[in-house]
């Protein structure tokens, strides 16, 4: 996939703003503060309906404006949104999509930023967030799958809670329901990881010669059967009526990253941590292609001011395949001696 021109109006720091790209590597330089990150955040919301960066979709209307409006054309289709406070008005050559979760996936856009370390470091939360954004762009049906469980779930722990007399029944109905479910999506979110840690061992890097990298996924259950997870549920089922929560479930389960067993995040320097999640990132966009026979379009945000050059040449070796690829920094020699590039400078609203 590739974006031919982008527009866009009262996004961030730009009143208006017209560009046109190349197909290949876009480099993005321009003094801090402005917009290059605003640039390509605005690249990123038109495949993910979100921001990579803000929370709410608030932030990123420029300040006293009521609406933003982004006008993309990927592939030769004309993409359009127009997004306020409450609403997001969605269309691709013309037609109108009221379901969001219609228009997701049509254009895919992946994207880093050095403050991502925090899929080795923070929290499960942002592990598992991670997991079914990223599946559901290669497994049109697993997000719904994911709804349904968090759906099941929430009506789970409201009956713990409860006082129904028909408390026991729906227990076990619930259960069974959410084990089905639950077998499903394990065993995807099982076969995604191993198929990044493949891609990425395959990579030819400093760091995948000197190290093997290992994704585990950490299960709740002790094995992926759906009579093993009733069987657990049972036992924690009196633990969970006292505490009034389900406390077994693909809602707590994690990964970590190893490199020769030992655990990424506590391993290695800063650096060397920010190139691991690059490269599952950029083992990501090789999945992608894999699997719809389409490049996403990838975004690297600040990213090569953090490696030395003999990173940044292996990083080079690696997405000079993408089809489009956007990176921002503040100057050119952050890119000397690679000169396959198109370069534009950012000078944000004069
Ligand atoms: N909603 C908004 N309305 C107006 N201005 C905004 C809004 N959100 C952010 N900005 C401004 O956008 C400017 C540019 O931000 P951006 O992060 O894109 O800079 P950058 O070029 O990537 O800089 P750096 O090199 O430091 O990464 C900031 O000065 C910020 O104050
Ligand atoms: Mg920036």
């Amino acid at each position: 996939m590739w974006i031919s021109n982008l527009k866009i109006r009262n996004f961030r720091n730009y009143d208006s703003l017209e560009m046109v790209f190349e197909k290949g590597i876009n480099y993005l330089y321009g003094k801090n503060g402005v917009g290059k990150t605003n640039l390509v955040e605005s690249i990123y919301y038109m495949g993910n309906l979100e921001s990579f960066r803000a929370s709410d979709d608030k932030e990123l209307i420029k300040k006293e404006k009521k609406e933003f409006f982004i006008e993309g054309i990927v592939d030769g289709l004309e993409y359009s949104l127009l997004v306020n406070k409450e609403n997001k008005l969605l269309k691709i050559d013309g037609i109108l999509y009221k379901k969001y979760r219609e228009y997701l996936g049509k254009t895919n856009v992946v994207e880093f930023c050095p403050e991502e370390v925090y899929l080795l470091k923070d929290f499960p939360r942002d592990r598992r967030k991670f997991l079914d954004k990223e599946i559901s762009k290669i497994n049109s049906g697993y997000m719904h799958k994911v709804l349904v469980y968090n759906k099941l779930l929430k009506q789970r722990n409201e009956l713990l809670k409860s006082e129904d007399v028909y408390k026991e029944q729906l227990l076990s109905v619930l259960d069974d329901k959410m084990c089905d479910l639950q077998v499903d999506i394990i065993e995807t979110r099982i076969v995604f990881l191993k198929e990044i840690e493949g891609i990425v061992n395959e990579f030819n890097t400093s760091i995948t010669d000197k190290y093997r990298l290992e994704i585990k996924y950490e299960c709740c259950f002790k094995s992926v059967s759906k009579e093993e997870m009733l069987k657990q549920y049972r036992e924690c089922e009196k633990r969970d009526k006292e505490r009034m929560v389900t406390s077994l479930g693909v809602h707590k389960d994690d990964f970590k990253v190893y490199l020769d067993e030992c655990e990424a995040s506590g391993f290695g320097s800063q650096g060397e941590q920010r190139f691991v999640v690059l490269l599952i990132k950029l083992a990501l966009v090789t999945l992608i292609k894999k699997r719809i026979n389409k490049w996403p379009i990838l975004v690297l945000d600040d990213v090569f001011s953090e490696l030395d050059d003999s990173k940044k040449k292996e990083i080079y070796e690696i997405i000079k395949e993408v089809e489009q690829v956007f990176i921002t920094g503040c100057d050119l020699d952050e890119i000397n001696g690679i000169n396959k590039f198109s370069i534009y400078e950012i000078k944000g609203e004069e």
